[in-house]
C-alpha cells in the first residue's frame, strides 16, 4: 500500500479545457447592477467560479463521451436503454426502471400516481421540488430530521438522519394517510448531510411494520455511501459499492436526479423492487415524458448515465469529491467565515447571519454576501435564507430560520488552485465585512422570488 498523503489530488487528467471567464471588479459591478443584484440574472460568461449548483454541471469523462457516440437512437427498445437498465439493476438491485428527463419529472410521475388530497409523506427533509410536487397533489410533505440536524454549528456524523421516534409515532397516528415514506440521501436541504445505514435500516423497519412503501431520493447516493464507509462503526472495510447495495436493499425503490451522482448533465429515473405501481407510472410516462425505453432523454444520455453511475462509485473519486467541500469549509473557517458543520458532500453552506450580524434579517444578510462574493471573487453562489424562504404575513416580515449561502461544487470542474485562489480572496473579504450593506427588494415577485427578484442596496 502507498503511504496516505495529506494532499488529495484530482483523480483525473484533463483532456478538454475551456477558458475561465475573467472580469475586473469594475466589470462585475456593472454586470451585477444590470442584473438587479440577483445572481440568477447574471450571464454565465460573466461568472468566473459558478457554484450555483452541483446539478447538471459535471464534467463528463472521455469514457462517457465515447459511450455517447455509440448510442442507439431509436424510438423503442434501444440497446442503450438495455445498458442503462442493466447498470441500475446491477448497482441498485431494482428490477423495474423508468427513465425521466430529470429528478422532478420522476417526482411528478410518482406523486401523481400514488397521492391524493390529505395524504402525508414523511422524510428527513424533502427537497424543494419534492415538497412542491407533493403539495401540488394536495398532500403534505412532512420533515422529521433529527434535532441535531437543525443546529448549524453542532458536529454530528449523520445530521441527515430521520428522528426514528417521531417517525414511529407519526406512522402510528396517520398510517392510513401515508402512501409512501421517504429519505433523501444525502440530505440537501439540511446541508448535504449524510444518513447512516443504521438510520436507513431503522426507517425501513418502521415503514415495513406499518406496510408503508419506502422510497429513497438518491441523487447523491454515492456521496452518502462514502460517508457511511468513513464514519459509521464497522463499515470501514465494506466497499462503497456494497454499502450502496445495502442501502437500496432496505427500500422498495428510489427516485434519482441523475444530474448529481449520475455524473451527467441531464437525466433521472424511478427504479422499483416490485411492479405494483408500474402500469400507472408507465402510462403517465408515455403521456408526459416519452416511450418507456427513453423517457424524455436521448439514447446518448442513457449511455452517459450508465457509465457515470460506475464512475460516481469509484472510491478515489469520492475521496477527492468530499475533500473539496471539507477543504473549502476548513479554509473559510480559518479566515473567520463560519459554515454549517460538518461540511456536506456537495456544498459548503456559509452562515451569513453569524458572519454579518450588523445586517438585520429583513435586509437579507445572505443576499449581501452573495453579491459581495461575486463582486470580489467572481463567484456565483446561492442565497438560502430570507430571500428564498422569508414570508410576508399581513405586512409583517417573517424571516427564514437560517441565513445561509450555498456554494455547491460542480463535479470534476474546478481544481485545487482555483480553490486556493478563492480562499486567498476570502481572507480580504472578511476584513471588509463591516462595510457590507443590506439589500431591499426593488421588484418582488409573488412566488419563487429568488429566481427573478431585483434588489437595491440599503443606503
Ligand atoms: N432531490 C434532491 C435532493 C435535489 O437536490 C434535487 C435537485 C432534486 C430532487 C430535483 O432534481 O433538479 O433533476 O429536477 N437539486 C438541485 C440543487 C436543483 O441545486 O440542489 P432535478
Amino acid at each position: 500500500m502507498e503511504k496516505q498523503r495529506k494532499t488529495i489530488i484530482e483523480p483525473f487528467r484533463i483532456k478538454v479545457v475551456e477558458p475561465l471567464p475573467r472580469t475586473s471588479r469594475a466589470d462585475r459591478e456593472k454586470h451585477l447592477e444590470a442584473a438587479g443584484n440577483n445572481l440568477f440574472l447574471v450571464k454565465a460568461r460573466h461568472v468566473t467560479f459558478d457554484f450555483l449548483t452541483d446539478s447538471g454541471t459535471t464534467a463528463m469523462s472521455a469514457a462517457q463521451w465515447g459511450a455517447m457516440m455509440v448510442a442507439d437512437e431509436v424510438y423503442a427498445g434501444s440497446t442503450s436503454f438495455e445498458r442503462f437498465e442493466n447498470k441500475i439493476k446491477q448497482i441498485m438491485g431494482y428490477q423495474f426502471v423508468l427513465p425521466t428527463h430529470q429528478g422532478r419529472a420522476a417526482e411528478k410521475l410518482l406523486f401523481t400516481s400514488i397521492l391524493k388530497k390529505g395524504d402525508l409523506v414523511p422524510s428527513n427533509n424533502h427537497f424543494d421540488t419534492t415538497r412542491a410536487n407533493i403539495e401540488y397533489q394536495g398532500a403534505e410533505a412532512v420533515d422529521l430530521v433529527i434535532d441535531e440536524g437543525k443546529d448549524p454549528q453542532l458536529i454530528h456524523p449523520f445530521k441527515g438522519n430521520i428522528d426514528l421516534n417521531k417517525l414511529e409515532k407519526f406512522c402510528q397516528e396517520y398510517r392510513g394517510r401515508i402512501p409512501c415514506g421517504m429519505l433523501t440521501i444525502t440530505n440537501n436541504t439540511g446541508g448535504g448531510q449524510p444518513v447512516s445505514l443504521e438510520n436507513i435500516r431503522g426507517a425501513s423497519e418502521i415503514f415495513k411494520k406499518h406496510k408503508i412503501p419506502f422510497i429513497l431520493d438518491v441523487c447523491r447516493f454515492a456521496e452518502n455511501s462514502y460517508f457511511i464507509k468513513e464514519r459509521e462503526k464497522g463499515m470501514a472495510n465494506t466497499s462503497v459499492r456494497e454499502i450502496a447495495k445495502m442501502t437500496f436493499e432496505l427500500a422498495d425503490g428510489c427516485m434519482m436526479s441523475a444530474k448529481k451522482d449520475g455524473m451527467v448533465n441531464i437525466g433521472g429515473f424511478i427504479a422499483l423492487k416490485n411492479s405494483d405501481w408500474l402500469d400507472k407510472l408507465r402510462s403517465l410516462l408515455i403521456l408526459t415524458e416519452g416511450f418507456p425505453t427513453y423517457g424524455g432523454l436521448a439514447a446518448r444520455d442513457l449511455e452517459a448515465l450508465a457509465v457515470g453511475l460506475d464512475e460516481a462509485l469509484d472510491e478515489d473519486y469520492l475521496a477527492y469529491r468530499v475533500a473539496v467541500s471539507r477543504y473549502m469549509a476548513a479554509g473559510l473557517n480559518e479566515v473567520g467565515i463560519p459554515t454549517l458543520q460538518p461540511a456536506g458532500g456537495h456544498a459548503v453552506y456559509i452562515d451569513a447571519k453569524a458572519l454579518l450580524p450588523h445586517i438585520p434579517q429583513d435586509q437579507f444578510p445572505g443576499q449581501s454576501l452573495v453579491c459581495e462574493l461575486y463582486l470580489s471573487e467572481g463567484i456565483r453562489a446561492c442565497e438560502i435564507g430570507s430571500v428564498m424562504f422569508g414570508k410576508n404575513d399581513h405586512g409583517r416580515f417573517v424571516p427564514s430560520q437560517m441565513e445561509l449561502v450555498r456554494m455547491a461544487f460542480p463535479r470534476r470542474v474546478y481544481t485545487q488552485s482555483h480553490f486556493d485562489y478563492i480562499l486567498e480572496g476570502m481572507a480580504d473579504l472578511v476584513k471588509r465585512k463591516h462595510t457590507l450593506k443590506g439589500y431591499k427588494f426593488s421588484y418582488e415577485p409573488p412566488f419563487l422570488k429568488h429566481f427573478t427578484a431585483r434588489f437595491s442596496p440599503v443606503i
